[in-house]
């Protein structure tokens, strides 16, 4: 579950402005909304969705040392978050005996491509494709690359056995799959894309990362069944420091494994909020790395940020300070010191020297990272991000401004 702790706002707006939004007409008003299907998604996993997930994630594992997964924007982020954040940044140089998750599609470089190709070298590979729409011009260029290596290695026979598609009923991917006869997952149609991490989009590259997917959906199933009164006020209190000009949202963790959550999430936001004329810009700090590279404007540029902080209770390392110092100064005596606790005062000291510097401070709160505190935060996420869009005035669904590249690109191709 997330706890979300306003207290470090309280200087820059007034609880009561926060309690004043009515949270409620706005949670009612999205049971009404068809783009919906992601919030019932925790309470209609099953059994047997689970064990269809796990079916072919044995089958890729059996048969590969590599997973391509092919997809952009809610196609991937929140898989590769996923497996950074339960798993590890370091997933694919880590000793394991699952396979590789390389990511592509998500991009038009051919250097790139080259350089995942590269990466495959003689090892034996599956390919993942994932596109809700079927039709995303970066997903269906690499596609093709794929599907061509896949033939030139395998043969007809192996292509069939290794590429699996994930997409919605009925789009040109589900189609080629049918004609073609790869395995396949179809997507709820009421899930958009940004929004459906926990599906099979998410769920199958997890599984064959070795996640616990079972673990993952329960975290989510508790945040849904409890978590609406939290995720509301992280809404509300957003929407407020909004409204007093705060029109940057900085994310922050201090453990690099929430890098990719944090990228997931300028996308949920960003695509979800940043619509006719408004939307508060999200951006995220690794910390402590980008201390030393956004600390200062932080702390003294332009008064139009807030942070929000995720702290994490516990940790999975035991790690202490060993002796050996080459230093005389302060340094000298932190033999001994845990680094969780380390961490934890390095959180402490940089919210209270932002609050001090005039940047109003949010913090979600999360025991540990897990398979189910990734559940949880990300249903979390995305219950928060539609009831703060709609408290904005804007749909949360649909990306309308996204089209006006694509439309630019296939002229200048003269598609
Ligand atoms: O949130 C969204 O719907 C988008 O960001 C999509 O995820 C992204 O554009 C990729 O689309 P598709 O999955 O159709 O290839």
């Amino acid at each position: 579950m997330v706890k979300v702790d306003i207290s470090g706002a309280l200087g820059f707006i007034d609880e009561n402005e926060v309690r004043a939004i009515d949270t409620s007409v706005h949670l009612q008003k999205l049971e009404t909304m068809y783009e919906n299907g992601w919030m019932k998604v925790p309470a209609v996993f099953n059994a047997e969705l689970s064990d269809k997930v796990k079916c072919l994630a044995e089958k890729i594992t059996k048969q590969s040392q590599v997973l391509v997964v092919l997809g952009i924007g809610g196609s991937y982020l929140g898989a590769r978050a996923a497996i950074e954040y339960i798993k590890s940044p370091n997933y694919n140089m880590l000793p394991k005996k699952t396979p590789d998750i390389l990511f592509a599609g998500n991009n038009v470089s051919g250097e790139y491509l080259e350089q995942i190709i590269a990466l495959i070298g003689d090892r034996d590979f599956s390919v993942n494709v994932v596109s809700k729409s079927g039709s995303t011009i970066e997903t269906a260029i690499s596609l093709r690359f794929f599907k061509e290596l896949l033939l030139k290695k395998y043969g007809q026979q192996g292509l069939k056995e290794r590429l699996f598609v994930t997409s919605d009923i009925g789009s040109p991917l589900i189609q080629m799959a049918q004609r073609e006869g790869y395995a396949y997952l179809e997507m709820p149609p009421e899930v958009g894309g940004r929004y459906s991490v926990l599906t099979v989009v998410g769920l199958l590259p997890c599984c064959v990362a070795g996640i616990d997917i079972d673990e993952l959906m329960r975290g989510a199933k508790e945040e849904f069944d409890n978590g609406i009164q939290e995720a509301c006020l992280y809404a509300a209190a957003r929407q407020a420091l909004y409204k007093k000009g705060k029109k940057i949202e900085m994310l922050a963790c201090f453990e690099p494994a929430f890098r990719s959550t944090g990228e997931w999430w300028k996308q949920l936001f960003g695509e979800s909020e940043g619509k006719e004329g408004i939307g508060i810009f999200p951006s995220y700090a690794d910390y402590s790395a980008d201390l030393h590279s956004m600390g200062q404007l932080i702390q003294e540029g332009e008064r139009t940020l807030f942070e929000t902080f995720v702290s994490l209770k516990s940790s999975r390392s035991s790690l202490n300070v060993p002796s050996g110092s080459i230093h005389s100064d302060k340094i000298a005596t932190i033999e001994g010191f845990d680094m969780h606790k380390i961490n934890c005062s390095a959180f402490d000291a940089v919210k209270k020297a932002h609050i001090d510097g005039g940047v109003p401070a949010l913090e979600l709160c999360l025991p540990s990272l897990s398979a189910a505190s990734f559940g949880a935060l990300a249903y979390f996420f995305m219950r928060s991000c539609a009831v703060s869009s709609l408290i904005s005035g804007v749909n949360p669904f649909g990306q309308p401004g996204v089209e006006a590249y694509k439309k630019n690109l296939f002229a200048i191709l003269g598609l």
